[in-house]
């Protein structure tokens, strides 16, 4: 299975591996559209209805029976593959799912009871709860307040009842978000060559710009300085 660059990949990767069901009473696939649809309904983001979407993708890359006996920190190796199509907003609560797992046995009484029988099983192969110094450092990360409500849409989102939703309903959410991340690259790769300029020696002042140059003027300017002669 190759990782996904497009939107396509996703559709077709969740199509093929979707019917998985690491020992719940559902599939990945099911529990991929109750989670989004369970976001949705609470009035989420759409950067967090998407994550709640794509949050066990690193699943299906993996072996089921082998997934089921290590912990194949499949919350990492799925936010390593969203990374390359998403932004920080639908990442990271991916990447933290697990973690508010362990926070929340710490932190919430009953918490832990509550959880499916999988779901407590694949607890002591991620580390089992945290303790107080680890919650610190979970309350320290980006976007772990989304990751807790992810969470709380993981271990909802595995009913019998169909939730009638199909993956497709969710595409213009991710093409939107796919679009936005790229360019949002596309204006970090435009600020690098701002900061690149003035190193090549360009500024306005010293270089052939008029005063007044537009910006498109000294991105020019920038790319002629900083081409290997
Ligand atoms: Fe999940």
């Amino acid at each position: 299975m190759t990782t996904p660059s497009t939107l396509a990949d996703i559709d077709r990767l969740y199509a093929a591996q979707g019917g998985l069901t690491y020992g719940e009473g559902v599939t990945q696939m099911e529990h991929a559209l109750q989670c989004a649809a369970l976001a949705e309904a609470d009035g989420a983001a759409a950067s967090l209805v998407v994550a709640a979407l794509l949050h066990d993708v690193g699943h299906l890359f993996e072996d089921e029976a082998e997934a089921l006996r290590i912990d194949d920190h499949h919350e990492l190796s799925g936010a390593e593959v969203l990374g390359g199509l998403f932004g920080a907003a639908v990442v990271q609560p991916v990447a933290l799912h697990v973690a508010a797992k362990r926070y929340l046995c710490f932190t919430e009484p009953g918490y832990f009871d509550a959880l499916s029988a999988a779901s407590k099983a694949s607890l002591r192969l991620q580390g089992g709860p945290f303790d107080a110094a680890q919650a610190a450092i979970f309350e320290s990360q980006p976007y772990w307040r989304e990751a807790l409500a992810l969470r709380r849409y993981d271990d909802t989102g595995k009913s019998e009842v169909s939730s009638g939703r199909t993956f497709a309903d969710f595409a213009p959410l991710m093409e939107g978000l796919i679009e936005e991340a790229a360019w949002a690259a596309g204006r970090t790769r435009l600020d690098q060559q701002y900061d690149e300029a003035p190193k090549a020696g360009l500024s306005r002042a010293s270089s052939t710009l008029a005063p007044d140059a537009s910006e498109g003027d000294i991105l020019d300017e920038a790319a002629r300085v900083t081409q290997p002669r």
